[in-house]
């Protein structure tokens, strides 16, 4: 059980370089799997959901290995056709192992899986999606069982554009017989990233980033090496943090098309936004302007940017309106926020916020992965100390924070939490 200190108030300044995508990597890293070969990932983050996911394909017979963001994964030995259940209740895209083993192995039986607690998260569009490549699919005591003697090609609407299920049947489909269009396709650049990877592999895949992706099928794959695209949702955390505390920032070596919703926002709250070709500088001279965001699928503003953009307007002058639209429950953030002061309240999809000055630093928790950002962010602008627990949480998807927040003057410590009573008594 690990603590952040942070005390608030330091503006961020400087510049950072941001890790590889992490929602890209566990992609790519389980599509190298469909290759009877070695690939080679660069720019892979050490971060706490890519070592589970190392953890769930080493089980399955997979040799990986990860050293200074260079991942070598030599998919050759993999065997096993069941994905463990303590390791996949923890991560959503454990799922993505469903796909991978449909595709190479014609048989998978995967748990349920676990991650964010933000929404109901089933995985109905993934399984219609299995079902609609020939596979008979099953859900029983917890797990998905898929089996196909043959994967057949076809035509799947992707119901919301879910990432998840345009990943997962595009993963499935590469080794298919014939081909497959995802009509409704997602268009993240963690789509496009994985079918760019699954290309190198030997796949044929068109139309990646629009919403008609087309996979013919082939017969093997082949590894390749390839480097992961920089974590959009890391660098726009670290912007708003910047933007939050007063500070200017500039992310080096980060897309910038990749957040130009959130740039957008920024620019009409008041902050000065410079896009340069491998990189974005955000400052904030003087308190923001509120403003409203609704989130949206790819190119639109992004889910996981909701919770740290709300903390940003927390402090904001005047009152904003965050709506959800991708998910039921992302508002984790709210009751630990109003702990900091922050005026704030959930009013049916939307947060509701009036910004005040400063928040106030308080013993606060990091419910989820992009709430816990948030926290973290209410705390770098808040006076006074917060103490976060729930770090684990944020570790899930930022690599080195405490050490990359304070290269920009954030005043940031990990501790370790003693176990509750219980917990010991327990352990003993
Ligand atoms: C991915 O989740 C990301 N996770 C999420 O990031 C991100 O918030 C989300 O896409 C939206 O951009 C990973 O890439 C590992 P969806 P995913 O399928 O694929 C519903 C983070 O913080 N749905 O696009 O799970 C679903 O409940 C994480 O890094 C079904 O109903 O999202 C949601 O309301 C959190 N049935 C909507 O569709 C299904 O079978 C879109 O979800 C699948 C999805």
């Amino acid at each position: 059980m690990q603590k952040l200190i942070i005390n608030g108030g330091n503006p961020l300044r400087g510049s950072v370089r941001v890790s590889g995508g992490k929602n890209s990597s566990l992609a790519t890293i389980t599509a190298a799997c469909l290759a009877k070969g070695v690939s080679v990932l660069e720019n892979v983050p050490h971060c706490r959901d890519v070592l589970v996911l190392k953890q769930i394909l080493e089980t399955l017979g997979v040799r990986i290995e990860l050293k200074a963001g260079r991942m070598t994964i030599d998919a050759r030995p993999l065997y096993a056709t069941s994905a463990p259940y303590e390791l996949c209740r923890q991560m959503r895209a454990s799922f993505y192992t469903a796909g991978l083993l449909l595709a190479r192995m014609r048989r998978a039986e995967v748990p349920l899986p676990g991650g964010c607690v933000i929404g109901a998260r089933p995985v109905d569009f993934h399984l219609r999606g299995f079902a609609a490549l020939g596979a008979t699919v099953v859900t029983e005591h917890g797990f998905v069982r898929a089996e196909a003697k043959r994967l057949v090609g076809t035509n799947f609407f992707v119901p919301r554009s879910s990432v998840g299920t345009t990943i997962n049947l595009m993963i499935a489909a590469t080794l298919a017989e014939g081909t497959t269009v995802l009509e409704n396709a997602a268009r993240e650049p963690e789509v496009v990233d994985t079918a760019v990877f699954l290309s190198l592999m030997g796949a044929h895949i068109k139309g990646a980033g629009t919403d008609a992706i087309t996979i013919e099928g082939v017969e093997e794959l082949h590894g390749a090496s390839y480097a992961i695209i920089p974590d959009r949702l890391e660098a726009g955390s670290y912007l708003i943090a910047a933007a939050a505390t007063g500070g200017d920032l500039l992310v080096e070596q980060m897309i910038p098309e990749h957040i130009g919703a959130l740039l957008t926002k920024f620019e009409e709250a008041g902050a000065e936004v410079e896009r340069r070709t491998d990189g974005v500088r955000v400052s904030a001279r003087k308190r923001l302007k509120a403003v409203n965001a609704d989130t949206a699928p790819y190119p639109g503003f992004a889910t996981d940017l909701h919770p740290p953009f709300a903390a940003l307007m927390t402090v904001a002058e005047g009152r904003s309106v965050i709506r959800e639209t991708i998910f039921e429950s992302r508002f984790g953030y709210v009751d630990e926020l109003r702990r900091m002061n922050a005026d704030i309240k959930v009013e049916g999809d939307a947060a509701v916020i009036n910004g005040i000055p400063k928040l106030t630093g308080a013993p606060v928790e990091a419910p989820d992965l992009r709430a816990g950002a948030a926290v973290v962010i209410a705390a770098l602008a808040a006076e006074g100390t917060s103490e976060i627990s729930g770090v684990a949480n944020v570790d899930r998807g930022y690599e080195d924070l405490e050490a990359k927040l304070t290269a920009l003057g954030g005043d940031v410590k990990r501790v370790r939490e003693p176990e509750p009573p219980q917990a010991q008594e327990k352990a003993g």
